[in-house]
């Protein structure tokens, strides 16, 4: 019995397109859809934690499996392996590190691994961009990106895209240095907006129409009563907002809500924990709004909270069409898996 599967390392990655942030948010869209439409097997992510605590997470590290299959135009299972080391940065190395799996539907046989850490950042980016489109002001002029690390780059790129009016871009990050790091790199590329480093987080919230927090942050540092009317506010990772964040939304949003009741590290997530939010206080999940049986944002004035966990259909599908690209134009390296 003979089986080959390609390989398809970073380089190959960039080959297929993977950095295409259109065709990521197409991506990211239909997956959101196909889960509301039930054509996706999504079990959630299973945790491979170092130590007991959050806390201890945050410097440990962390492996999470994300399993899934989505239907559709994809047709394709698989798995994200994501490794997490916050402490890598003293070895030069990057915090994330993803490979990915991907399964023939019918046969289960394995057809691809490929190097997902440019996928990752790209849907992370994607979600953000279409919670972007969905959820914050038409106009919106200033966002403020908290945690300027690997996703504060996707994130900017996505929400240039989703929302061409803005203007001003405020970072905050604990290390300043890491926010000159991506301003410098952000301003080359975009020119025609305004960058702030900045160490003032309420001014720079109270001023933005968007707040976009990618951050590792175990302990809120942003409060519900600097949001200004119209504000967005995106809990893109863990506790990096306060209750009232939350409590003061007109709205409240997420990707996908039992994955976050179950990863449990989010403020809505401890505050659904804690009984302060109900699953009926939930305004919608992100497909539901794509499809239309919710509404996206319906004033200037609401005030709306985002929570995303992300899930392994996302990554599947980026890299799935990733694959279909590959196998057309000869892209990676073919490897005998049984020979
Ligand atoms: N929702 C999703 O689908 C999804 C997907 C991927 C990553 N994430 C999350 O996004 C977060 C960022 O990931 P990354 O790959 O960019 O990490 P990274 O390590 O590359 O960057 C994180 C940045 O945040 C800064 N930071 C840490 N604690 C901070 C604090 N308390 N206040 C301000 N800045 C702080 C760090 O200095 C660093 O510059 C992680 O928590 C990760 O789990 C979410």
């Amino acid at each position: 019995m003979k089986h080959n599967i390609i390989f398809l390392n970073n380089k190959a990655m960039e080959e297929t397109d993977v950095l295409d942030m259109h065709a990521a948010i197409e991506d990211v869209k239909n997956a959101y859809i196909l889960n509301h439409k039930q054509d996706v097997i999504n079990p959630g992510k299973c945790v491979l934690r170092w130590g007991k605590t959050v806390d201890d997470e945050n410097v440990l590290g962390r492996i999470n499996a994300m399993p899934g299959y989505i239907g559709g135009e994809y047709d394709m299972a698989g798995i994200k392996w994501i490794g997490s080391g916050p402490m890598n940065y003293k070895k030069g190395l990057p915090r994330a590190s993803v490979t990915v799996i991907l399964n023939d539907p019918e046969t289960k046989l394995p057809v691809c691994v490929a190097d997902g850490t440019a996928i990752s950042t790209v849907r992370t980016g994607a979600s953000g961009g279409v919670a972007i489109e969905l959820l914050a002001k038409s106009n919106a002029e200033v966002i403020t990106i908290c945690g300027a690390g690997a996703q504060a780059h996707t994130q900017l790129e996505a929400a240039l895209i989703c929302r061409p009016t803005l203007k001003k871009v405020n970072v905050y990050d604990i290390i300043p240095a890491n926010a000159d790091r991506f301003i410098s790199l952000s301003k080359n590329k975009y020119p025609d907006i305004l960058f702030n480093n900045t160490n003032n987080v309420e001014a720079a919230v109270r001023e933005s129409d968007i707040i976009d927090c990618v951050t590792l942050a175990t302990t809120p540092f942003i409060k519900g009563n600097w949001l200004k009317k119209g504000a967005l506010i995106m809990n893109m990772s863990d506790y990096e907002v306060d209750n009232d964040c939350v409590e003061l939304a007109d709205k409240v949003v997420v990707d996908f809500w039992e994955s976050i009741k179950h990863r449990m590290i989010s403020t809505v997530a401890l505050m659904w924990k804690d009984g302060l939010f109900k699953d009926e206080d939930l305004h919608a999940e992100l497909g539901e709004i794509l499809i239309g049986t919710k509404r996206h944002r319906e004033s200037d004035d609401e005030i709306i909270y985002f929570n995303a966990v992300g899930a392994g259909i996302l990554d599947i599908a980026v890299a799935a069409r990733c694959y279909q690209r590959a196998r057309r134009e000869n892209i990676g390296i073919t490897v005998p898996f049984w020979e």
